[in-house]
């Protein structure tokens, strides 16, 4: 596990971490080795797809082939960026939260919380969709919201799409630092399709793949993994 302690040039003890001794946006951005690195991504614009994802697509239509398909309403975009996918799903009638740590987006057609994830209630949504979220936390920071997730309601539905271990290496996960086609090298943790599904033993598995062909972006044709869950009772 690298040691992150360079960002802020004191040590990373994620449980010794105190908001009496620290101020808690500092202490939010502490908790997440990638903080600083998504907050610089975010002050420049500029080259950020603004169109939605291949997977907000799919999630929308993923939504309406449900039986119960108007019980989906309220939808948390975890880890929503710079907004694409958020603008999108409200777009479709979603009315639709979104939560960042980046502090430059300005919305107008859906609500905006600046804020660490793993400090914020989920009650009262109906869909949770996390795109390219999860791969940008450390284990120990997904099994905790996992198991955040697993205590909401059973008919919820939760979207993730991450990046999977598939061509890249044959551990069934692996810790890296690469850099993307924008932006800089920075943490990702990527897990194979068979260890997903082990750390989801709290969900129902409605849909999960493992493929290429998914989230193109200029020069990257990431293998990635897409889940449709809801927790188990
Ligand atoms: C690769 S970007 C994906 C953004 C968007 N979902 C998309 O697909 O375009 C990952 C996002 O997760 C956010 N993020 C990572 N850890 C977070 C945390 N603990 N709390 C809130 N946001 C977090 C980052 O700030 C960044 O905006």
């Amino acid at each position: 596990m690298r040691n992150y302690a360079s960002y802020y040039g004191i040590p990373f003890f994620t449980d010794k971490l105190n908001s009496d001794i620290i101020p808690n946006n500092l202490l939010s951005e502490m908790r997440n080795p990638n903080a600083a690195y998504w907050s610089n991504f975010y002050s420049d614009l500029h080259e950020l797809p603004l169109e939605p994802s291949n997977f907000a697509f799919y999630t929308a239509r993923f939504l309406q082939g449900l039986a119960e398909k108007n019980s989906y309403k309220n939808i948390l975009d975890i880890g929503c960026g710079n907004g694409r996918d958020s603008y999108f799903l409200s777009s479709q009638g979603y009315t639709v939260t979104g939560i960042d740590l980046c502090s430059k987006i300005e919305v107008d057609n859906f609500q905006f919380l600046q804020k660490n994830i793993l400090d914020h209630e989920f009650d009262g949504f109906d869909v949770c969709y996390l795109r390219f979220v999860i791969h940008t936390l450390t284990e120990s920071e997904c099994v905790q919201l996992f198991a955040r997730l697993a205590l909401m309601p059973p008919k919820t539905l939760i979207a993730f799409e991450t990046r999977s271990t598939t061509n890249i290496t044959k551990e069934e996960k692996l810790e890296t630092f690469f850099k993307s086609p924008i932006g800089d090298e920075h943490f990702r943790m990527l897990y194979s399709k068979n260890y997903m599904d082990n750390m989801l033993e709290n969900f129902i598995i409605l849909e999960s793949s493992d493929s290429a062909d998914v989230a193109k972006f200029k020069t990257e044709n990431p293998y990635c993994l897409r889940y449709f869950i809801n927790p188990k009772l």
